[in-house]
């Protein structure tokens, strides 16, 4: 008689029952990018992605299990399974941001500078603070909450020169269980001492990072050059050399974002073709390699981003501040370069995704081309998640990915409520959405299958 084999199924059926639960909404999920390019124009492929207007998304142990239309899912549910209704909402992966800066929170919204003043007036004396861990740890806490009420569940972050500051905020993101990368920026010259370190002394605090943070639980770490002004040679090599020990680590820097700044550069390093060419010389790009702004690159740049599967990150709200200039996001399209969107925060002036859509479609009509609904969201979920080699973890609602999602609410304000009324088709009323939303069109966000954040704290 073996009482395991009539217990065991029994048991089962008691843990899949409590860790299963069904959310049912309207639900979007991409699978591939909705316009690909096919012979120089971009083109709309509708098999690219899933919308339910009536859909339910089934969560089993923080994975996702199956996402269906609710009619049909739910015929093959137990009776009693655990269902969330959010009549009037769209659910979609959580949204992703690959290049912002947690200890710029406060420098958010700083008056009157561009890149180079901005960074010496008010960022470097900001970043100072971090050298205390407490005050770090403060920040890190705020900074995530502000993502998570704005839908965003993981990001690429820069830390700052203090390890400490690094320890502080991958302790918060743990304490969350949000997927997020992050670095010690490296920088040895060109900046204030409180913020320098040496090649040593950034090679050994990276390393000792990695060495801890890379791949527990779910966080990631990125070796992180702040830009070619502010590192020797000696810690570009020191960049270099951890990217060699570590191949499956993220580098993360800037690049070609003000005119001023990429004179500069191109006195720091006369024998470079060009900006690119700096990090190149380091063998710094690669797929896992992201390059915040990149507005003013020039044909051999766009070349080698795409010969070296590297990638741009988009970060429209901070060039419209700080005066940096128009990104063409058809020229990176019809090059081929990765790109992806984030927020840039300080520099850019919003944490939510939503927002910064809404600028990136301004900033490409300034272009004179059209940045769809469809395209848009793709890129703040899937698109993204693929710029940094997650998207078999995160950013789509394939089987078994990690259970990151928001809900969002179409009458979130009178404005988006009256409009969202006259919209007829799908696309316009995701491109209301965009436009008009913020974070409190996030009505909830949920991480590996836990609600993180709820709205008025209902
Ligand atoms: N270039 C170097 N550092 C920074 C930074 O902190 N913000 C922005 N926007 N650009 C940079
Ligand atoms: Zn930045």
């Amino acid at each position: 008689f073996n009482s395991f084999s009539l217990v065991r199924p029994l048991v089962e059926f008691i843990m899949n029952t409590q860790s299963t639960t069904v959310y049912r909404a309207s639900i979007l999920n991409f699978q591939s990018d909705p316009y690909p390019i096919v012979d120089g124009e971009a083109v709309l492929d509708s098999s690219a992605y899933q919308f339910y207007q009536d859909g339910a998304l089934v969560i089993e142990d923080g994975k996702v299990q199956h996402v269906g239309e609710a009619h049909d899912v739910l015929s093959t549910l137990p009776s009693d399974v655990e269902i969330v209704e959010y009549k009037d909402h769209l659910i979609i992966p959580g949204m992703i941001d690959t290049h912002i800066h947690y200890p710029q929170v406060e420098v958010i919204a700083s008056y009157g500078e561009q890149l180079m003043d901005w960074l010496n007036n008010y960022t470097f004396p900001a970043e100072g603070q971090f050298e205390d861990k407490a005050y770090a740890s403060n920040i890190a806490n705020f900074f995530l909450d502000e993502l998570l009420k704005c839908g965003t569940t993981t990001a690429l972050v820069f830390g700052t020169v203090h390890k400490q500051s690094v320890e502080a905020f991958f302790e918060a993101s743990e304490q969350r269980n949000t997927r997020m990368i992050c670095g010690k920026v490296m920088m040895d010259r060109n900046a204030p001492d409180f913020l320098c370190d040496t090649p040593d002394a950034s090679y050994d605090d990276s390393k000792s990072l990695i060495d801890t943070w890379h791949n527990k639980g779910r966080q990631l770490y990125a070796v992180t050059p702040r830009f070619a002004i502010t590192s020797t040679h000696e810690q570009l090599q020191k960049a270099e050399q951890l990217l060699q020990e570590y191949p499956d680590v993220y580098m993360q820097t800037h690049i070609s974002e003000n005119k001023d700044e990429m004179a500069f550069v191109a006195e720091l390093f006369p024998q470079a073709k060009d900006y690119l060419d700096v990090y190149d010389q380091y063998n710094l790009l690669g797929k896992r390699s992201v390059f915040a702004h990149g507005i003013h690159l020039n044909k051999r740049e766009h070349q080698r981003l795409h010969e070296t599967g590297s990638s741009v990150s988009f970060c429209p709200t901070s060039n419209l501040f700080l005066g940096s200039g128009l990104l063409d996001i058809q020229e990176l399209e019809q090059n081929q370069v990765a790109y992806s969107i984030a927020t840039d925060v300080g520099g850019g002036t919003s944490f939510s995704m939503l927002q910064t859509l809404s600028e990136a479609y301004k900033v490409t009509q300034m272009k004179g081309n059209k940045l769809s609904p469809l395209k848009s969201l793709y890129l703040a979920t899937l698109g993204n998640a693929k710029t940094l080699q997650l998207e078999d973890k995160i950013g789509s609602f394939k089987t078994g990915n990690e259970a990151d999602f928001v809900v969002l609410d179409f009458n979130s304000t009178a404005i988006m409520s009256l409009k969202q009324s006259k919209c007829k088709t799908l696309a316009e009323k995701l491109f209301a959405m965009i436009i008009l939303g913020d974070d409190r069109a996030v009505e909830a966000t949920y991480v590996a299958g836990t609600c993180v954040h709820k709205r008025d704290g209902k």
